[in-house]
């Protein structure tokens, strides 16, 4: 069956993870995927996290199957933590949510969800954005478009551009927006900005679509929501994919949500309606184990209280890095301005560094960059800062 058939390129970035582990050289430092490293370099489950499954292990009655959505004391639960526990969108019932296997299974449900509502409709995602939403998208039978995002010349948000673009949406596309720390950029707007682009959503039509993958890495989990609470004050459609892979460190349990946001009650009694027979065809309902812990932590205020230090540990932890990296870079004379990187929020910063170069530094100093220049911060410790400084001085005079 396959003798005829081409094999499929490795994953961006997953791919990098695999040629990583098959590398031997004892140097090798991961700055790819987008996964939390402690100071030690490995990634720790929380103790909150701990403590939830401990609780889980002695008061779990049953492995029966969850309702399609998922639990609902879970679907509550990130709905508090999406628009704030007081949020007019919560108590008129306005939003219907599912758990989904991950932020990616909750854009994919999202996808095949829109697909059938609005089969004509492009999506238009920003310029650069994570390499997997054209996938997911494109898998979904969407046509793709893209909006001015980035400026490389300023490494900053290039906003007209954006407004620009967005102005020209037609009504019924969808647009798919980074809530926070956009990956790649690490470029996010601010709360103004987001108003203007909910106020032009709101006029244009245009459903949005927001990607919230890293709430609570950028400023903290209140004020990364205000892309999300703009929108939901606007009373128009639409949707969130949010993920706790991040910010709970559950990467494996594929722990996720989609949210779809709706003028009414009736009309969200509707969407999830649609919501359930979308997921029943594909995966029927949610894995059981990481929502339970979200809703276990999320439920308990003094688990609750103890998440939100961890998560402000590896925040800052990642914050400390950016400085180390635009310090090390300056202290070994290289030239330029990096102070772009400290700007940036979230786990990645698009470097600036090309893509020769990313091959270099792979080549010779066993150091994994995503092309087009992408670092993830949260890879870099005390440990091999210094080893990373010097490999980017050297490849920059190479
Ligand atoms: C990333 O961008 O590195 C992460 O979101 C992991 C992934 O699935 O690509």
């Amino acid at each position: 069956m396959w003798q005829k058939v081409e094999a499929a390129p490795a994953d961006s970035i997953l791919g990098l993870t695999e040629a990583f582990k098959s590398d031997s050289r004892a140097e090798k430092v991961n700055l790819g995927v987008g996964v939390y490293k402690d100071e030690q370099g490995s990634t720790p489950i929380l103790d909150c996290v701990k403590a939830a499954e401990k609780i889980l292990l002695e008061k779990e009655a049953t492995k029966s199957y969850l309702p399609i959505p998922g639990d609902p004391v879970y679907a509550a639960e990130v709905q508090k933590l999406l628009f704030g526990g007081d949020s007019e969108v919560i108590t008129s019932k306005r939003a219907a949510t599912a758990h989904a296997p991950g932020g990616t299974g909750a854009l994919r449900v999202g996808g095949d969800l829109l697909k059938k509502f609005n089969p004509n409709a492009k999506v238009w995602i920003s310029n650069p954005t994570w390499a997997n939403h054209k996938g997911v998208f494109v898998t979904a039978g969407f046509e793709l478009a893209e909006y001015g995002y980035y400026n490389p010349e300023t490494k900053s948000l290039d906003f007209d551009a954006m407004l620009s673009s967005l102005a020209n949406v037609p009504a019924g596309d969808i647009v798919l927006l980074h809530a926070c720390c956009h990956n790649p950029s690490g470029v996010d707007l601010d709360a103004e900005q987001w108003k203007k682009v909910a106020a032009l959503g709101k006029e244009k039509g245009w459903i949005p679509f927001l990607d919230f993958a890293y709430q609570g890495f950028g400023e903290s989990v209140e004020s990364d929501r205000c892309g999300v609470v703009e929108f939901a004050a606007t009373g128009i459609d639409f949707f969130v994919a949010s993920s706790f892979s991040k910010n709970f460190g559950l990467y494996n349990e594929r722990t996720g949500a989609l949210t779809i946001v709706s003028p009414s009650a009736d009309d969200s009694a509707v969407a999830m309606s649609h919501l359930k027979t979308t997921i029943r065809v594909i995966y029927s309902n949610p894995p059981a184990h990481g929502g339970l812990v979200v809703a276990t932590i999320l439920s308990n205020e003094e688990l609750h209280q103890q998440w939100l230090a961890e998560l402000a540990v590896m925040r800052d932890r990642i914050k400390a890095m950016r400085v180390a990296l635009v310090d090390g870079l300056a202290s070994r004379g290289v030239e330029g301005d990096f102070s772009y990187i400290t700007a940036q929020r979230g786990m990645f910063s698009f470097s600036g560094l090309s893509d020769a170069i990313v091959g270099w530094l792979r080549d010779n100093k066993a150091i994994y960059v995503v092309g087009g220049g992408r670092i993830n911060l949260a890879g870099l410790t005390k440990s091999n800062i210094d080893y990373v400084c010097d490999a980017i001085a050297e490849a920059l005079k190479v």
